[in-house]
């Protein structure tokens, strides 16, 4: 490989693959060179931003030949905003380029090669997005309400008028809280000064029925009479509005909620449908990005569980509002879910209570501390579902997870690389990755859902 030095600040390259962020990988010599908004095909004239001992990432400064995976992206924001970094790439070739960011990630950090299945599409990749959470600025002169996203890698807010990534009724919503706060003098937040009253619009809305939760985050302890008005204009002019909450968070925090809020008008949650079972959704619950591609996921997972087994004992753990569990209540025996956030807690026994189930263990706090509890550690599920947050799971509940598990893991993931070093794990403690299915829950990004199934039956439990 040539060394750093001798790399020129500009040359003509062919981008091999795409990263696990998004970005054209091209090689010259062995030495490594990221490139964004490129796509494999595609050959460019690049210059050197940033060099490192093996890698620089680059800039592009002219596409000489385009890829034929090229398309105009559809929103003219994409290279500025960052947030759909594939956008410019067909949709079909986005999911090969996905499966090969799966195998790449397994295969560098597993070690070995393991079956990565065809990415299930999503039914919808445009207006797919549940949840949207908007900071909010203000102009220094004109004191203009800017609502948007951070241009990529900086704290520049972008104002945006129209993301067709998210419901269309979104864009409207976030001009009306736009055109009223200015109206109202209501200030938006100023991130270096950390003054100004709204920090964020948080908006949830329902693929079921449309319906918007509404949560106006401030900068205070408690609503002002200003912030109260705001509530409940939206609420009476605009439609389809379920509840308007004000959460108060007044630290100095990359936390978007605060522990604290108050329903000022409306109800508290949105509803959403999974396998055919109505959940409620709060203003903390956490819930699946695309509910299309959940329903998926979900009709997935419980076919697989169908035609495998015979009312099998499932361990839902890192449960949310316990959907794997409600689910697949009636081919189980029992579930026992683990879960630490209480608010999803309480939604999911509201939706056990409503549907009258009556075989599903509730458990409240962190999974690592509940596995090792004498009440379940003697137990043993013929499956445990381990859906954990970007970062993965920890080797505590990795190891118990094993002992609590009599047949198949069923690992479901939104981060590869999480993924892959936690079934590295698993595999040295014997168990077999069966195989990891692939679906794409976040259309024109580069981020992926997978589920791994990992056999543990084989192992010997006496340790
Ligand atoms: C990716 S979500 C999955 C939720 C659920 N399975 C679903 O599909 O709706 C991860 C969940 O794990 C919870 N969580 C995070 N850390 C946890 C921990 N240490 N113990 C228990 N639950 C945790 C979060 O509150 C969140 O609800």
């Amino acid at each position: 490989m040539i060394s750093k030095n001798e790399i020129p600040e500009s040359l003509t390259l062919k981008i091999e693959k795409i990263s696990n962020l998004g970005l054209g990988i091209a090689k010259t010599d062995g030495y490594v060179i990221f490139v964004p908004n490129t796509c494999p095909g595609d050959t460019v004239k690049i210059k050197i931003i940033k060099k490192h001992k093996s890698y620089a990432n680059a800039e592009v400064v002219e596409l000489i030949e385009p890829s034929p995976d090229r398309i105009e992206p559809f929103c003219k924001l994409q290279q500025v905003c960052g947030a759909c970094q594939l956008q410019f790439i067909n949709y079909d070739a986005q999911l090969r380029y996905k499966k090969e960011i799966v195998e790449d990630t397994m295969h560098s950090i597993l070690g070995f090669d393991t079956e990565v299945r065809d990415v299930i599409p999503s039914p919808k990749t445009t207006e797919y997005r549940h949840k949207i959470q908007y900071p909010i600025g203000q102009t220094k002169e004109s004191k203009r309400i800017l609502a948007g996203y951070y241009k990529m890698g900086t704290h520049e807010l972008i104002n945006i008028k129209y993301c067709p990534i998210q419901p269309e009724y979104c864009d409207r919503i976030i001009q009306f809280i736009r055109e009223n706060a200015a109206e109202l003098k209501i200030s938006g937040y100023n991130e270096k000064l950390k003054k100004g009253e709204l920090r964020h619009v948080v908006i949830r809305t329902s693929a079921k029925n449309q319906k918007s939760l509404i949560i106006l985050v401030v900068n205070s302890e408690k609503a002002s009479d200003r912030i109260k008005k705001l509530a409940k204009k939206i609420y009476k002019e605009l439609e389809n509005i379920a509840g308007v909450i004000v959460n108060f968070n007044t630290k100095n925090t990359n936390l978007i909620l605060g522990n604290k809020s108050e329903l000022t008008e409306g109800i508290n949650f949105v509803e959403e449908d999974l396998c055919n079972i109505t959940f409620k959704i709060g203003e903390k619950t956490f819930f699946q990005v695309n509910p299309y591609t959940a329903d998926n996921i979900f009709k997935y997972i419980r076919n697989y569980i169908s035609e495998n087994y015979k009312k099998p004992t499932i361990l839902d753990a890192y449960a949310g509002i316990t959907a794997f569990g409600i689910c697949l209540s009636d081919i189980a025996t029992k579930v026992l879910s683990i879960e630490e956030e209480p608010e999803s807690v309480k939604l999911a026994e509201k939706i056990i209570n409503e549907n009258g189930i009556n075989n599903i263990e509730l458990k409240c706090g962190d999974a690592g501390r509940l596995f090792s509890e004498e009440t379940v550690l003697g137990r043993e599920f013929h499956i445990t579902i381990l859906d954990p947050p970007r970062k993965g799971c920890t080797v505590n509940s990795l190891d118990y997870a094993l002992k609590l598990t009599k047949d198949k893991i069923i690992y479901v993931s939104c981060n590869p690389a999480t993924l892959a070093r936690d079934l590295k794990y698993l595999s040295e403690q014997g168990a077999k990755i069966e195989f990891i299915q692939p679906f794409d829950m976040f259309p024109h990004t580069y981020h992926i859902e997978n589920v791994a199934i990992i056999d543990v039956g084989t192992l010997n439990k006496d340790y």
